[in-house]
C-alpha cells in the first residue's frame, strides 16, 4: 500500500469542494475528484493535475447506493485504503424555503443529497477508512444549522429555510452520533461551517472565497491523532449546536 496519503472529496468538481481538493493535493497527497457529471470531473481533474495535484477522477453520485459502491471499489483498486473522506457535496433544494411554502419534494431533496449522501458516503467508504493509520472524516456543514444561532435574534443565519438549513441541522446530530459509535476506533469525525462563500450554491452572493471556505476542512481533514471528534468548527473556532 502506498505511503502517500489518500483523500477521497465528495462534489469536488466545483465551488468549495474544488478548492478542498486543491489545498489536500497541496500538501502532496493523492485526491479522488468525486463528481457525478463526467465532464465536470474530468475538467476539474485536469485543472488539479495542471497544478501539480496527484487527482483522479471518482464517478460518484452521493444519492446512489450502486454509485458509491463503484466509487469505494475504485478507490479500493487504485489505494488499498482511505485515509481522508470529505463529504462535501450539497444542495439547498431549491425554492421557497419557507416552512409555510416549501414543497415537501424540496426538503426531502436536500435531506438526500446533505444527510443520507453522507451516510451512504461514509458507510460505503468505512472499511477503507478503517485501514488507515489515521482516518479522518470532515462533513461539511453550515452555521445556519446551528438551532443556538438560529434562536439568537443577533446571529447572521440567513434567509428562513425549511430545507437546507434544517438538513445542515440533522447532519450536525448525525456526526455527534458518529463520533459516539466510533469514539473507541481512531477515526476521527468532524463537521465544518466553511462560511458564506462566493459559490452556485447562493448564485455568488457569499462573501468568502472557496478558498477560504475550504480552509477549516482541510484543517479538520490534517488533525493529530489526539484532535477533536464529533464537534463543529469554523475559522474562529467552535460553532454552537
Ligand atoms: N457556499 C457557501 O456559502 C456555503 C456555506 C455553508 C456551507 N456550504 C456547504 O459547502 C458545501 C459545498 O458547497 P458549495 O458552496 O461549494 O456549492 P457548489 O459550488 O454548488 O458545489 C456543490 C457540489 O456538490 C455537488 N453535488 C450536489 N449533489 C451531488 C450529488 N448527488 N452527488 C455528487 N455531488 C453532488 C455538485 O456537483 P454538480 O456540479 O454535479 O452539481 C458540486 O460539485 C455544501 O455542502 C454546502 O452546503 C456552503
Amino acid at each position: 500500500m502506498s505511503e502517500q496519503t489518500i483523500a477521497l472529496v465528495t462534489g469536488a468538481n466545483k465551488g468549495i469542494g474544488y478548492e478542498i481538493a486543491a489545498g489536500l493535493g497541496a500538501l502532496g497527497w493523492s485526491v479522488g475528484v468525486g463528481a457525478r457529471d463526467e465532464e465536470r470531473r474530468e475538467a476539474a481533474v485536469e485543472k488539479l493535475r495542471a497544478a501539480g495535484v496527484d487527482a483522479f477522477g471518482v464517478p460518484l453520485d452521493v444519492t446512489d447506493d450502486a454509485s458509491v459502491a463503484v466509487a469505494a471499489g475504485l478507490v479500493e483498486k487504485r489505494a488499498g485504503r482511505l485515509d481522508v473522506l470529505v463529504n462535501n457535496a450539497g444542495v439547498t433544494g431549491g425554492l421557497p424555503q419557507e416552512p409555510t411554502r416549501v414543497d415537501p419534494a424540496d426538503v426531502r431533496t436536500a435531506v438526500e443529497t446533505n444527510v443520507i449522501g453522507v451516510i451512504r458516503v461514509t458507510n460505503g467508504m468505512l472499511p477503507l477508512l478503517r485501514r488507515s493509520a489515521s482516518p479522518r472524516i470532515v462533513n461539511m456543514s453550515s452555521a445556519v444549522g446551528s438551532l443556538t444561532r438560529q434562536t439568537t435574534p443577533t446571529a447572521e443565519t440567513g434567509p428562513i429555510s425549511a430545507a437546507y438549513a434544517p438538513s445542515k441541522t440533522f447532519l450536525n446530530a448525525v456526526t455527534v452520533q458518529y463520533a459516539k459509535e466510533l469514539r473507541d476506533t481512531n477515526i476521527l469525525i468532524n463537521a465544518a461551517c466553511p462560511g458564506y462563500c462566493a459559490t452556485d450554491l447562493n448564485g455568488f452572493r457569499g462573501v468568502r472565497t472557496p478558498e477560504q471556505g475550504a480552509a477549516i476542512a482541510i484543517r479538520l481533514a490534517t488533525l493529530p491523532d489526539d484532535g477533536p471528534t464529533g464537534g463543529f468548527f469554523e475559522d474562529a473556532g467552535v460553532v454552537p449546536w
